[in-house]
């Protein structure tokens, strides 16, 4: 142990000398560069660039889209680039990854995104994003990850790391209450200091402090009455000083828009701003640039201050990623090995919601002919709804992965379109006849449905429901989709549906009738396959909702105790903590499913709960057992409540999980811990995290609404 401790000893005063030595290296080309050049470097010098200093070697910063694949490249002003070989890999979106509920895969998944902008000559990728799901209606729900601050802690950080392992850097977005599309650009949110300190900000504070993220995306809101992307409190106060981020502030595209405040509140690069500048691509009109710079009163000793800082902070993260001695890995492009960690991450993170009579898995032999209904079922989803697109280099459509699975055997498999996606469309009387034409001649019916994305590359909102820049106007099921279900459930029961998409949609026309529920989101390129292998069983689903599912949209919090999407100008979250799980639970509103909830083709026995507390850790045993007869993985929930808190808190919180693989019959004892901070909650009144001794219950389950074991615990 004490070679071990001297070595580890030795790396860091290794390591905080080259620290020295890179701030000194940065001391001194600062000492060299001129207003005009420290000027150059904090705006936008084309569409996803910032200009360098060509006299002193100092390149500029290139950065690209998206958080689930390297986006289609267009040029240097938003023209198209023709000819590129940009057809890359296209991982599932957001909300599938979170719904693996595999911190590990989450690394994964970072390594192959930072792999290809590596070779796409890329230093700053922009995701992940992680913006807390406060409603179902947000168009942007896909790319995100959950309504669980814990569970988003957990997801992004090995996300952030397998990214600038490949010595490129994450930006973790959109900082701070980014969580609706419609007025994005202007809407001023309120909420309370617990609000933002219990739900809002713990995804942020992981991503720096454990993540150690290179760089964050200031969001298009304001917070509190001043713009986030140079919000005093959010970025000078929170994010630098309290959370000691010594990386780069990065505007969302167009999001600065005052010059006074992005030099004194931390705005480290303005980019975008043609879009509210309407001033084409100029970049010298920008707010950070010369002109405007020029405007502002301010003595020249403190103006010189924070152009240093900005200044030292993008060339930090530069020795950090492209200036750093050990050169990384050059990135690979559009890999098998990619390909493999999109299937791997669909495979995970879709959902089985609900299987009766052990519908699912069907067996090959025992069909004849399988109907496959719904033209998402056959719609490629890779260039999605906004900046987060991807031009794949192949997609596998739920349709196509049914097909080859059962190439080479005797199974018919037929297609029907169902509906038509367009915006607004009702039910199509001819597209359903012909599905129910194809139900009544088939043994099994797949019927793919749910949300759907955009899938031009220009037009990203064409039809779409899951877009950036749109909301969803409800949770209704478009183009007719509950028709469609119920008159195919007609003439055939054995009915499974699938559901496409950012998240929940009311079910309720026909979720009792249907013998089979599945989400599977967006699941990237592999995605058809994936799904194929969990309806035939050759995979076992593990994906756990990282989002509840509410029975009606009058049901959700933030349309039951929040304003949304508020006034013209302020929304207010005065649904405050109660978002998700926390609101369903404490107030006893029986969802569609559960936060947490996700069916397996084998059953888990939970025993032998011990939880004991000493020097104020918390440690939780269990055993856990494969009772069914295939192997399976289960995402084992630790959530705490507390017996009688001195303020109103949630029912439960999530507070440690693990993904346990199980072959059949085969159990582990598992131990998880829980640190101090997993039973405090946020007192406005004392302005800091506090927690009253007393009694807690440690509630351990399968699900948010399935907890299997509990014990109390003294907790000093
Ligand atoms: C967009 C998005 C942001 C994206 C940026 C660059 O408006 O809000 O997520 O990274 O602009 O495309």
């Amino acid at each position: 142990m004490p070679f071990l401790l001297s070595l580890l000893s030795c790396c860091l005063q290794v390591a905080a000398q080259n620290n020295i030595a890179t701030e000194q290296k940065i001391n001194s080309l600062i000492k060299k560069m001129t207003l005009q050049e420290k000027l150059g470097m904090i705006h936008a010098n084309s569409s996803f660039t910032s200009n360098g200093v060509a006299r002193l070697n100092i390149p500029e910063l290139v950065m690209s889209d998206g958080p689930h694949g390297v986006r289609p490249e267009h040029g240097r002003d938003w023209e198209k680039d023709e000819n590129v070989n940009d057809s890359g890999t296209y991982l599932p979106t957001g909300n599938t990854l979170a719904a693996t509920w595999n911190p590990a895969l989450g690394y994964q998944y970072g390594a192959v995104l930072g792999s290809e902008a590596k070779w796409r000559g890329k230093d700053v990728i922009l995701g992940p994003g992680i913006n807390i799901i406060r409603t179902p209606l947000n168009g942007r729900n896909f790319e995100y990850l959950s309504e669980d601050p814990y569970l988003i802690s957990k997801m992004v950080v090995g996300y952030i790391q397998g990214v600038q392992a490949q010595g490129i850097s994450a930006c973790v977005k959109h900082f701070a209450a980014n969580n609706q599309e419609i007025l994005r650009n202007s809407i001023n949110v309120e909420m309370s200091e617990r609000a933002l300190r219990e739900i809002y900000l713990p995804g942020f504070k992981a991503a720096v402090l454990t993540g150690k993220v290179n760089t964050l995306m200031g969001a298009y809101n304001k917070f509190r009455g001043q713009w986030c992307t140079h919000n005093k409190y959010l970025i000078n106060d929170i994010l630098k000083k309290e959370w000691k981020f010594d990386g780069i502030v990065i505007s969302d595209w167009g999001a600065v828009h005052n010059t006074k405040e992005a030099l004194e509140n931390g705005t480290d690069i303005e980019m975008g701003s043609e879009f509210t500048l309407k001033s084409g691509t100029d970049y010298s009109k920008f707010f950070l640039a010369d002109s405007a710079v020029a405007s502002v009163k301010m003595d020249k000793v403190k103006l010189d201050k924070l152009l240093d800082d900005k200044v030292r902070r993008i060339l930090r993260i530069m020795y950090r990623t492209k200036l750093a001695a050990s050169k990384k890995s050059t990135g690979s492009y559009a890999t098998k090995e990619h390909s493999a960690v999109a299937a791997k991450v669909a495979e995970e993170g879709i959902v089985l919601l609900k299987n009766n009579d052990h519908f699912f898995p069907i067996q090959k032999k025992n069909i004849k002919t399988i109907a496959v209904i719904g033209e998402n079922a056959a719609r490629p989803n890779a260039y999605g709804g906004g900046s987060s697109q991807v031009k794949a280099l192949y997609e596998v459509t739920p349709l196509q992965g049914i097909k080859n699975i059962l190439k080479g055997t005797d199974v018919t498999v037929s297609y029907a379109r169902g509906y038509k996606i367009e915006r607004n469309a009702a039910a199509n009387d001819t597209l359903i006849a012909e599905a129910v034409k194809a139900a009544a001649n088939a043994d099994v019916v797949i019927v793919a449905g749910g949300w759907v994305h955009g899938y031009n590359y220009n037009v990203w909102n064409d039809n779409a429901y899951d877009a950036e820049g749109f909301d969803k106007p409800n949770m209704d099921m478009p183009f007719g989709q509950n028709e469609l279900i119920n008159a195919v459930l007609k003439v055939n029961p054995n009915v499974a549906v699938v559901l496409m998409g950012g998240g929940a949609i009311d079910v309720s026309g026909w979720d009792k009738k249907v013998k089979t529920i599945i989400e599977a989101w967006y699941p990237g390129m592999e995605g058809g396959n994936a799904l194929a292998k969990i309806i035939f069983g050759e995979i076992n689903p593990s994906g756990k909702l990282p989002v509840t599912f509410p029975k009606h949209l009058s049901e959700s919090p933030a349309h039951v105790l929040g304003e949304y999407p508020g006034d013209s100008v302020n929304v207010k979250y005065s649904d405050d903590i109660f978002v998700g799980y926390r609101y369903f639970d404490t107030y006893k509103v029986q969802p569609q499913f559960a936060f947490g909830h996700g069916l397996s083709y084998t059953s888990f026995e939970y025993k032998n709960l011990q939880v004991n507390y000493a020097n104020k850790a918390t440690t939780v045993t269990l055993i856990i057992k494969n009772t069914g007869g295939t192997a399976g993985a289960e995402v084992v929930q630790v959530y705490v409540n507390e017996k009688s808190p001195e303020i109103k808190r949630p029912e439960k919180e999530l507070k440690a999980f693990a993904k346990v693989m199980l072959k059949a019959g085969e159990e582990k004892q598992i131990k998880l811990t829980l640190d101090e901070n997993a039973f405090q909650y946020f007192s406005e009144a004392k302005n800091k995290w506090v927690m009253k001794p007393g009694r807690f219950n440690i509630l351990v389950g399968s699900s948010s609404a399935d907890i299997r074991l509990e014990k109390g615990v003294d907790v000093k």
